[in-house]
């Protein structure tokens, strides 16, 4: 049995859990910062850190008050994100295993977001093809083992969250884009616009999104009354559409049996309905309240790294560009 403590200070939300044993889990707090970046259309990173340095101890204080459990290790998001931010959960998470001497594990955000999958009410087993969607990544990454990764297809200009939210603004629909344009969306007709889907003529797993948005400005500028719904449902169904398509291509190429849905935008309808309708193998959708950031993916993946005897020094230093693997 194993009870971890994982804190997520990468971006905009404090995240503090205790897990046991990778699933099951015995605390859960985050604080999430939107109101404060809201006024700003996006993360301010100054004003994010000086939130987190503000609401961590707090959060701590009531994650461990809410189990009665005692805690194995402590683990923290070292990277990537914003390095204000990540120095104030891997700093925080470190002292605490000094003060109480026990093991620190310093944890990859995406692998963090993997790791959400074992939430799920089945866990995956290995091996299997995640599809990590989020506000700063696009990723088709082969996870063959525990903590060996391989990235096989990525974005090459703009993540599929970042479109979301840059659509959002274009269109007048509050931050974060994500949800809002899913409810704009709701109303809306997804072939009144023909969108492009971009990297469609290429066998080669890459993504692209900044075109998207464009076609969305300038789809928007001949409207003279334009039809928000219309816009968000057929921007949707485009940035849904291209994501179905790779995931299909990787799954043929690595001959996959199962898919893992990571990232914020694993949150979207959507894309849930149409992985689980269409890619006709098991796909694991992690529950909603592991999809944006929290401290539980940050402790599933710690856990199974502290059983692999993967700790690291005190003297971890956060790297805002820390890669996968
Ligand atoms: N229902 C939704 N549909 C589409 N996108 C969504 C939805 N909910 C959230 N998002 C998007 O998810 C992103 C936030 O996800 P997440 O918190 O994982 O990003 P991040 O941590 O900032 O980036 P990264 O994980 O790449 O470092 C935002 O871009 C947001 O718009
Ligand atoms: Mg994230």
């Amino acid at each position: 049995m194993s009870v971890i403590l994982g804190i997520e200070t990468s971006c905009d939300e404090t995240g503090v859990a205790v897990i046991r044993d990778g699933r099951i889990v015995l605390a859960n707090e985050v604080a999430s910062q939107i109101d404060v970046h809201k006024e700003f259309g996006g993360v301010v990173p100054e004003i994010a850190s000086r939130q987190h340095t503000k609401i961590i101890s707090q959060l701590v204080e009531k994650a461990l008050r809410d189990c009665s459990a005692e805690i194995d290790a402590i683990a923290a998001t070292r990277g990537p994100g914003l390095m204000g931010s990540l120095l104030v959960g891997l700093c925080f998470g470190k002292a605490l295993a000094y003060a109480w001497a026990k093991p620190f594990i310093g944890v990859h955000h995406i692998e963090g977001h993997i790791y959400s999958s074992m939430f799920c009410e089945r866990a995956p087993d290995f091996p299997f093809l995640a599809l990590v969607v989020s506000g700063g990544h696009t990723q088709l990454v082969q996870c063959p083992a525990p903590h060996r990764y391989e990235i096989i297809g990525t974005t090459r200009d703009d993540a599929v969250g970042e479109s979301f939210d840059k659509v959002a603004r274009l269109l007048g629909l509050p931050y974060p884009g994500g949800p809002s344009i899913q409810k704009a969306a709701e109303g809306g007709d997804p072939g009144a616009y023909r969108f492009p889907r971009a990297m469609l003529d290429t066998e080669r797993l890459e993504f692209r999104y900044s075109g998207l948005k464009t076609a969305v400005l300038y789809a928007l500028r001949e409207e003279k009354a334009p039809n928000i719904a219309n816009l968000a449902a057929s921007f949707q169904a485009a940035a849904v559409d291209v994501l179905l398509i790779k995931t299909k291509q990787a799954i043929q190429m690595l001959g996959a049996e199962r898919v893992v849905l990571a990232g914020g935008v694993a949150a979207n309808r959507l894309l849930r309905q149409r992985l689980t309708a269409e890619l006709g193998i098991d796909v694991f959708l992690p529950p909603f309240a592991y999809c944006v950031d929290n401290g539980a993916m940050i402790a599933a993946a710690a856990d199974s790294r502290f059983r692999h005897g993967l700790l690291d020094p005190l003297s971890a230093t956060p790297d805002p560009s820390l890669t996968l693997g």
